[in-house]
C-alpha cells in the first residue's frame, strides 16, 4: 500500500492527488491531528514524529511512503531516507521544484510555506543546484493554515492576509509560485487572484499533484511495490468533528477515519 502522512488532515490534498493518479492502488493515510502543527516545531521533534509515523504506516502494510507534509519533507525526509534505505520514500519538495523550473519564463520563482519549511531553505538550495541563475523569493505564511481549515475562502480577511504575505513576491514579479504547504491549494483562487497582474495569471504549482505523478511513474517501473489490494484507510491521532469537516472540504465527500495510537499501533 502507499503510505501517506501529514501533520494533520491538510495532507488529504496530497492523498487526493495520489488517488487521482493511481485509482486502483490502495492508500493508508496517517494525519497527526493530536500533534499538529509541525510548522512551528523544531527539526528534532519533526524528525522524531516522522519516524514514529513511518513505523506505524509500515506496520499497516505500506511499502512505499509519501511524506505529504511539506514541513516534514523539508526537515525530516533526508533522515527518513537514511533510516529506511530499503523503503522508497517520496517527499513533496523536488517534484514541485522541477515543475516550477520547467514553468518559469523569467526565472523568478516564489515559494510559500510554514515557518519551518521556509526557515529550512531547502527549496532555494535545490533550485540553485538546478540553475544558479534562478532567483528565489520565499515567504512564510503561517496564518494561511488556519484560514484554510476554517474554510475562509474568498473572505475579505483572507484576501488581506494573503496580500500581507505575498506582496513582496508580487513586487519581485515572480511568474511561478510553489504552494509548499498542504493547505494552500484550498486557498488557490484567492492566491491566484492576488498574484495576477492586469488579469494575467501566474503559474501556481501544487507539489502534491507533481509528487503523485512521480509516484505513478515509479510504480509503473516498479510494479512489485504497493501491490496489496485493499480498501483505503485513513487514520488520525485525534478525532474530532473538525477532522470530518476539513476532510469533506478537501475530498468533496465524507471520509471515514479511524483513531490510531502510535504507541500501541
Ligand atoms: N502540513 C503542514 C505543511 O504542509 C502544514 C500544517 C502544519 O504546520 O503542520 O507544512
Amino acid at each position: 500500500m502507499v503510505g501517506i502522512f501529514d501533520s494533520g488532515v491538510g495532507g488529504l490534498t496530497v492523498a487526493k492527488a495520489v488517488l487521482g493518479e493511481l485509482p486502483s492502488h490502495a492508500v493508508v493515510y496517517f494525519g497527526d491531528t493530536a500533534r499538529v502543527p509541525y510548522g512551528s516545531k523544531s527539526k528534532e521533534l519533526v524528525v522524531q514524529y516522522s519516524k514514529e509515523i513511518t513505523e506505524f504506516l509500515l506496520s499497516k502494510k505500506a511499502d512505499v511512503i509519501v511524506v505529504g507534509c511539506h514541513t516534514a519533507s523539508a526537515l525530516a525526509s533526508d533522515e527518513l531516507k537514511r533510516a529506511y534505505p530499503k523503503i522508497p520514500i517520496f517527499d513533496v519538495i523536488k517534484p514541485g521544484l522541477v515543475a516550477a523550473y520547467k514553468a518559469t519564463k523569467n526565472k523568478k520563482i516564489g515559494i510559500i510555506g510554514t515557518e519551518g519549511t521556509i526557515a529550512a531553505e531547502v527549496h532555494e538550495k535545490m533550485l540553485k543546484q538546478m540553475d544558479p541563475s534562478v532567483k528565489v523569493f520565499t515567504a512564510a505564511c503561517p496564518l494561511l493554515v488556519s484560514l484554510a481549515e476554517e474554510g475562509w475562502v474568498s473572505k475579505p480577511e483572507t484576501k488581506r492576509i494573503i496580500k500581507f504575505y505575498l506582496r513582496k513576491l508580487k513586487a519581485a514579479q515572480v511568474d511561478t509560485l510553489v504552494l509548499a504547504c498542504t493547505h494552500y491549494p484550498i486557498l488557490l483562487k484567492d492566491i491566484e487572484s492576488f498574484m495576477s497582474r492586469r488579469g494575467k495569471k501566474i503559474t501556481t504549482i501544487d507539489p502534491g499533484v507533481e509528487t503523485a505523478k512521480e509516484l505513478k511513474l515509479f510504480l509503473e517501473k516498479n510494479p512489485e511495490y504497493a501491490k496489496e489490494k485493499a480498501e483505503n484507510v485513513f487514520y488520525v491521532s485525534d478525532y474530532t468533528p473538525r477532522v470530518d469537516r476539513i476532510a469533506k472540504m478537501i475530498f468533496k465527500k465524507p471520509i471515514s477515519f479511524k483513531k490510531a495510537d502510535l504507541k500501541t499501533k
